[in-house]
């Protein structure tokens, strides 16, 4: 843990009000608009100005957004970087400046720089654990016997690699687990009917996928319903997120169980920054406590779902 002012950390003061940037990677999918909007809605009920840019998927116009929120002087920013590597240099460009940053959702390289030393803290869930989640739920549900399609998140990002790590970390104990595909859907509903419509049909013989994201799996679902499967019973269906639509596929049958991956920032983001500021010691990582949905809580947890 550590402190402003320690170890070089930019200081904060303590302030009623915040100019604070928050620089999101891309608005194409409903976890991204769930978050931006937990951002928005603190900011305001807190009557800060948050600058707001969306960098539309591309980590060059993520950087020239950070470079322009250094640029403006703000009091802090909430970074969640969209790949590791290329938005590390911009971290330091802050920590230089003497403008405190947040690095929220996703990680950075943590070989380069450190939490509690070139930026406040990190913000977010355990990607490697929502894929052990995924792996436990599906060895428990097939019994150990399935032939699994991975669609995997967007090449380079920590979700994506974090997720598949997880997954077959813990699959390894279980021989008749395997997966036969393995491709990038890119986070996104769209390529993930895409994917699944090319690779079911190269490989009929699946009994499972595994989606790094809920938007992949419904979009997968689709394809496979289309393609003459009955996802659910022909296929079973394990993804991250826990959004609102996810939860009612499970209800539907659909989808067999999600991992909660929290989009709600917001408040945690704004009030680590107002214990920064009053001078405590803030851990290096603040990890979100998510959930797990199946048939047994998607109903009474579908109003508290994004
Ligand atoms: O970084 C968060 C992950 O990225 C979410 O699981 C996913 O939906 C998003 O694209």
């Amino acid at each position: 843990a550590a402190a402003q002012g320690d170890g070089g950390l930019p200081k904060l003061a303590v302030k009623s009000k915040y100019r604070v940037c928050f620089n999101q990677s891309e608005m194409n999918s409903t976890w991204r608009k769930a978050q931006t909007k937990s951002m928005q809605d603190e900011a305001k009920r807190l009557g800060w100005t948050l600058i707001f840019t969306n960098a539309n998927g591309s980590v060059e116009q993520q950087i020239a957004d950070v470079r322009s929120c250094i640029a403006q002087r703000v009091d802090a920013i909430f970074l969640p970087p969209r790949e590791e590597k290329p938005l590390t240099p911009v971290v330091l460009e802050a920590k230089r400046a003497g403008i405190p940053l947040f690095v929220i959702d996703r990680t950075v390289d943590e070989e380069a720089v450190k939490a509690g030393r070139d930026y406040v803290t990190f913000i977010g869930s355990d990607f490697y654990a929502e894929g052990r989640r995924a792996a436990e739920w599906l060895v428990k549900t097939t019994g150990g016997k399935a032939k699994v399609i991975e669609l995997l998140g967007s090449p380079g990002s920590t979700p994506a690699i974090d997720r598949a790590n997880g997954f077959h970390d813990y699959i390894k104990k279980y021989p008749g687990i395997q997966v036969i595909a393995a491709q990038t859907a890119q986070f996104t509903r769209e390529e993930g009917f895409n994917v699944m419509k090319r690779l079911i049909r190269s490989y009929p013989t699946a009994t499972a996928v595994y989606a790094h994201n809920d938007e992949m799996a419904l979009g997968a679902i689709t394809a496979a319903r289309e393609a003459g499967f009955t996802p659910g019973t022909d296929i079973t269906f394990v993804s991250i997120d826990g959004q609102r639509s996810a939860l009612e596929a499970i209800i539907l049958g659909k989808l067999g169980a999600t991992v909660e991956c929290s989009p709600n920032f917001g408040p945690k983001a704004f009030q680590t920054l107002k214990d920064y500021a009053a001078g405590k010691k803030i851990p290096a990582r603040i990890i979100n406590d998510d959930r797990f949905f199946d048939l047994s809580n998607a109903l009474k947890s579908l109003s508290s779902a994004f």
